[in-house]
């Protein structure tokens, strides 16, 4: 919960709560985030079905150390409830774990999850099956119907297996284990799709990213200072890329993680080389780059000037291409062949937004980016992957006016807004080698946002 959102404070407090019931008013509840050392789940594990992933995910958890169950019992308060739909033929094939879910569903704990595991419904072994097609396919519209039933900051999630990926493959399981944690705390409603046998399990689950060069662009602040101090956290030697003008405010942050800063405007055109020079010079190496800095210069766009239109796409979207082409160009020598990279895009992108036509526009081209270089990463065992954050308490979104700020921050199923370390948590599961199937994708950090759902 922020501190900014004093409505979610107000309703936490015995007279707010009663109030708010009286009232009829949204109740939104205190999400459990992750801090490191912090137990996989607390509580006990239902896992549903007899399929492959039901069998593979039970074994793991049991492995974790995790309260494992295969029945559903008669009274125990599940921490999550997982369904291993992976081998549905048809929907009919669904009904029996549905079902089974519906009746436990009251028994979640508070920030429980549910998560379902399917296959790919666009696997070219199967677009031209009906039947199984639409198996899979209904399983997207079952998981977000029950991410919107859900109570109490509990979540629904689906992970997507392409054909050939095995459940016990480390990118499944490293799925399964970021939507279980707390990490995961404001995405629901969304899907992982792990489309490769690959990735490998961090032998320090506190510290994936041990042993990693990361870099950050638009560190000094907002979001960015979040992602820099999370992959800080997780071990990741860190690099803050910001503008002269933040510098200060820059090295204040990368003083305190023990990194190194570089002042630079990235729609420079030798952005790439320097970035990867600094890299070298100081550590020898570049493992991760996150290109989180982004502007907005919002007007209609019948009054929108050629320098508002042109800064905005050249930030948020020209630069990436640029970088990233000078960084694929130099994997196996100072950058790592299995580069990690990761976007900022936004739920306007997806869902487009009166008043940002240069802005949404920039944030959906982050995303065909993303999907049209994973590829060439995967060919030599690297990744990328953007996450589109929705309404996220920052000063950005502090600036809105007051009553669209209230509205915007409760029209998602968990009826608040996203902090920055949301959205760092998801990136740091990203770009660790954990996901390393999981490739080309635009993950949603949005609390399930009605806008573009
Ligand atoms: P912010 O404005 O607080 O921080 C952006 C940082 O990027 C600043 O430190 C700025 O100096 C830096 N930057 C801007 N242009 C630069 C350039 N040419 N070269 C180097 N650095 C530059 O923004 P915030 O809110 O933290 O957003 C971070 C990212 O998340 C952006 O890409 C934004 O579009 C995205 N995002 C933010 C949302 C929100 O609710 N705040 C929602 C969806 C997406």
């Amino acid at each position: 919960m922020s501190p900014r959102d004093s409505y979610t404070s107000f309703v936490n407090n015995p007279v707010g709560s009663r109030l708010a019931k009286t009232l009829g008013l949204p109740k939104p509840a205190p999400l459990k985030r992750y801090s490191p050392g912090q137990p996989l789940v607390t509580g006990p594990v239902l896992v549903l079905g007899e399929s492959s992933a039901s069998h593979a995910t039970a074994k793991f958890l049991f492995e974790s150390g995790v309260d494992v169950r295969r029945d559903v019992g008669v009274k125990e308060r599940f921490a999550a409830v997982i369904l291993g739909l992976d081998e549905a033929g048809t929907p009919a094939d669904l009904s029996e774990q549905v079902l089974l879910l519906g009746r436990v569903l009251r028994r979640l704990r508070s920030s429980g999850r549910v998560i379902t595991i399917g296959r790919d419904p666009e696997d070219p072994r199967v677009v031209d099956a009906p039947a199984v097609r639409s198996a899979r396919q209904g399983i997207t519209g079952l998981t977000r119907s029950i991410a919107q039933e859900m109570r109490q900051g509990a979540t629904a999630n689906g992970i997507q297996l392409a054909d050939e990926v095995t459940a016990d493959s480390p990118s499944a399981l490293g799925a399964l284990r970021y939507l279980l944690s707390a990490r995961s705390a404001y995405v629901s409603g969304q899907f992982i799709a792990v489309s490769a046998d690959a990735g490998e399990t961090a032998q320090d689950p506190d510290a994936p990213l041990q042993g990693k060069v990361a870099v950050v662009t638009g560190a000094a602040r907002g979001i960015g200072e979040s992602i820099i101090s999370t992959l800080q956290r997780d071990g990741a030697t860190v690099v803050g890329v910001d503008v002269p003008a933040a510098g200060e405010q820059l090295s204040s942050v990368v003083n305190r993680l023990g990194g190194t800063a570089l002042q630079l405007d990235i729609t420079a055109a030798d952005a790439g080389q320097r970035i990867i020079d600094h890299c070298a010079e100081r550590y020898g190496h570049l493992d991760i780059v996150v290109h989180n800095a982004g502007i907005t210069r919002d007007k209609l766009l019948a009054n929108m000037n050629e320098a508002q239109w042109n800064s905005v796409i050249a930030v948020n979207i020209e630069s990436q291409l640029r970088m990233n082409e000078t960084f694929l160009a130099a994997r196996g020598s100072a950058v790592a062949s299995n580069l990690r990279l990761a976007s900022l895009a936004s739920t306007s992108g997806i869902a487009g937004n009166r008043g940002q036509t240069n802005y949404a526009t920039s944030k959906s081209a982050v995303m065909g980016m993303t999907a049209a270089t994973a590829p060439r990463l995967a060919e030599t065992g690297g990744s990328i992957n953007a996450v589109a954050p929705g309404f996220i308490e920052t000063e950005m979104t502090a600036k809105m006016p007051a009553a669209t700020r209230e509205v915007a921050r409760r029209l998602n199923s968990l009826r608040q807004g996203g902090l920055p370390e949301d959205v760092a948590e998801t990136i740091s599961y990203l770009v660790s080698d954990e996901a390393a199937g999981v490739n080309g994708q635009t993950l949603r950090v949005c609390g399930q946002a009605m806008m573009g759902a």
